[in-house]
Order: C-alpha cells, then sequence, then structure tokens
C-alpha cells in the first residue's frame, strides 16, 4: 500500500500554486506584516519610501550583501543625503567613501546617474522601469526593485533569492541558466497587482531569513504548503545548477616602493577596467604578460630590492589573482621626478586614510605589516 510521504511527516497536503497565483502573494504578504527586517533604506509601514535611499541602497547591494551594505548605506546618506549632494561631490570622494564595497564600476555608475537625476529629471527619479533601465548601472533586476519598492509599481526583479524561491516552490528541473524563462514566467505570474513593494521586499526577506541558500527553515516559511520542493523533502537540491569550469588564475607584480622619506609610491589606476579610479601600489600590466608601463620600467630600475617576494591572493568574480609584492627603496634624490600628471605619485602613510583604496591594497598592506 503506498502511503502519501506528507502524512508520514505530519506535512499539510500540497495547495496548487499554479491554480491560484494570488496564493504565493497573500501568504508572502501576510508573513512579510510581522516578520519584515528593520532596514536603513526601508520605509515603516506608516512612511512613504524615498526614492533616493532605494535607488542608492539597491545600486549598494548588487553583488554585495545587507550586512555589508548598511555602514556604507549610513555614511552616505550622512554626507550626501539627496541626489542634488551626490551629484555635486567629486568622484573621488564617492570612490574614497565605496572603498571595500568592491565592483568600482557601481560607483561611477552611481555619480552618473546621480548628475543626470539632477541635470535632467529635476532630481526627481522616475517610476518607469523601462526609463530606469536606461540609467547607469540599472539592469532589469535594479530597475524592477526600484519601481516596486519605491513607487509600489508592479515588476517583476529576478535575482537569486527570486531565482531560488520559484525553483523550490517549483521543483524546476531544468539547470540554470536555461530555466529563467521559466522562472520568469512563474514570477510574472506571482506578482501581484497591489501592494508589489511589500511583496518584493517579502520574497527578500525570505530568501534571505528561510529560503536560504543552504540548510533553508522550511517549516518557518508561509509556503512550505505549496513548495513541491518541501513536499519531496530536498529543498537544498535547487535551483538545479550545472558544474561551473574551475576559475583561471592571473598573475601579477605589485612594487611597495619606498622613497627616503618614508612615503610610498602609489598609482591611480586608469578610470576605465577593473578597479578603475582606485589606488593601488604600482603593478606589472594586468593581461598576464608580466610586463611594466615605460614609465614604471624607469622608476624601477632606479629601486633597490628589500623584501623578497611575498603572495598575495585575490578573488574576482571571474579570476583568482595572485600578485607577488616586491619591497623596495627608491633614492631620496630622484623622488621628485615624476610628472606632475603622472599616474604615480608619493603618498606618506599618514595621508592613506584619504586614499580610495580597494580591498586588494588592504591585503597587500597587511601581508607586509606581518612581515615588517
Ligand atoms: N537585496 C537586494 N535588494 C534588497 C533590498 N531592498 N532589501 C533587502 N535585500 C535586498
Amino acid at each position: 500500500m503506498s502511503v502519501p510521504l506528507h502524512t508520514l511527516l505530519s506535512i499539510p497536503p500540497l495547495e496548487d500554486a499554479s491554480r491560484d497565483p494570488l496564493l504565493v502573494s497573500s501568504h508572502v504578504l501576510e508573513w512579510y506584516g510581522i516578520h519584515r527586517r528593520i532596514l536603513p533604506w526601508r520605509a515603516s509601514k506608516a512612511q512613504i519610501p524615498n526614492p533616493y535611499h532605494v535607488w542608492l541602497s539597491e545600486m549598494m547591494l548588487q553583488q554585495t550583501t545587507v550586512p555589508t551594505v548598511i555602514p556604507y548605506f549610513h555614511r552616505f546618506i550622512d554626507k550626501w543625503p539627496s541626489f542634488e549632494a551626490l551629484a555635486t561631490a567629486s568622484l573621488d570622494d564617492i570612490l574614497h567613501g565605496w572603498q571595500g564595497l568592491g565592483y568600482y564600476s557601481r560607483a561611477k555608475n552611481l555619480y552618473k546617474t546621480a548628475q543626470l537625476i539632477h541635470t535632467q529629471f529635476n532630481n526627481h527619479l522616475p517610476s518607469d522601469v523601462t526609463l530606469l533601465e536606461t540609467l547607469p548601472g540599472i539592469g532589469p533586476y535594479t530597475a524592477g526593485a526600484i519601481a516596486a519598492i519605491a513607487f509600489n509599481k508592479s515588476a517583476v526583479p529576478i535575482d537569486g533569492n527570486i531565482i531560488r524561491l520559484l525553483s523550490r516552490l517549483y521543483a524546476v528541473k531544468d539547470p540554470l541558466p536555461s530555466c529563467l524563462p521559466l522562472i520568469k514566467k512563474l514570477a510574472t505570474k506571482h506578482t501581484p497587482k497591489n501592494n508589489c513593494g511589500d511583496y518584493v521586499q517579502g520574497l527578500m526577506d525570505l530568501g534571505s531569513l528561510i529560503c536560504r541558500p543552504r540548510s533553508p527553515t522550511c517549516p518557518l516559511c508561509p509556503l512550505k504548503n505549496l513548495c513541491i520542493a518541501y513536499q519531496e523533502g530536498n529543498p537544498d537540491a535547487y535551483p538545479k545548477r550545472l558544474e561551473k569550469p574551475p576559475k583561471p588564475t592571473r598573475k601579477l607584480n605589485a612594487y611597495w616602493i619606498e622613497n627616503g622619506e618614508g612615503s610610498i609610491l602609489l598609482e591611480k589606476r586608469p578610470l576605465k577596467g577593473l578597479l578603475g579610479g582606485m589606488i593601488l601600489t604600482p603593478t606589472s600590466c594586468w593581461d598576464n604578460s608580466n610586463t611594466h608601463s615605460p614609465e614604471l620600467s624607469c622608476l624601477l630600475k632606479a629601486c633597490t630590492l628589500t623584501l623578497q617576494p611575498r603572495p598575495v591572493t585575490h578573488v574576482f568574480t571571474h579570476f583568482t589573482l595572485v600578485v607577488d609584492v616586491y619591497g623596495s627603496s627608491y633614492p631620496l634624490e630622484s623622488s621628485n621626478s615624476i610628472g606632475p600628471h603622472s599616474t604615480y605619485f608619493w603618498c606618506p602613510p599618514s595621508s592613506f586614510k584619504h586614499q580610495a583604496f580597494p580591498s586588494l591594497m588592504k591585503k597587500i598592506i597587511s601581508s607586509l605589516q606581518k612581515t615588517i
């Protein structure tokens, strides 16, 4: 005799999300009303959302977690409380404020969008998804999230949380990325016409608090009676993924060069490309060629090696970088040979706090501090 699994596990029988799409949003909204997270960019129940706060938080939250973003969000809002304030700041100040958040092209896009909103939209963020998507750094997910959260538009932002939740709800067997059209269809079908801001934030909170990538706490989930993966007992198995190819490794040399006054040679990276506009010790070229810019080649010729190279590893999205950090000294009498328009400049360690250092630079500094 076959016994349905749910009776053995005392799981109630499955409700049918596909037959009544509003079931999902009504459960999510009810749960969100009780369990919503208090986040600094989030309007309380009695407040109207502030579009500047929503936009800034969504830009910061791309590729970054909520706990990491919170202190950055507070500092930005204190220093630049409006589109106008941000638009009239300097890019160097914004990059400095962004240091450690990573993906620095986001900070440059943030600045460009603030300037557009200030000069062309009279400091008002548009609410239309299509128009939002024309702004720098705003793709379909961010446009949908902003439209829903700031303006309560019925939009469908699809991120990792929502893919996970829907692929579990329907036990989607097709792996990523080929399952995305189906996920999009399911997301559209379940999006309510009203209260979309709360619904979207409810999905975000469910994805973060309950329907987590590993060890989801399904018994607490308001969607458990709709969720096929839960009924099957294997929510961890979703979303299905193809095996990822291993990340390639790139190698670089970095040079910690000290002059006779204790200043360190730094380089402002070109605005375009990885870590664009950020400040780093001089490095060999980033193309695995182990070559140097002509200016750096000249400077290195005058240096004396003081520390054998030590490796620092840093993982970027698409590759792992292994940097060999060389310590060396540069003759004081030649220190002012660097021209005023050079990308290289001397900086005393007491002024490091004013520099827009990426996390990689902080790793380089701490690797040297361990050995000095
Ligand atoms: N992840 C992306 N956007 C978010 C938001 N507004 N709140 C919480 N987590 C998020």
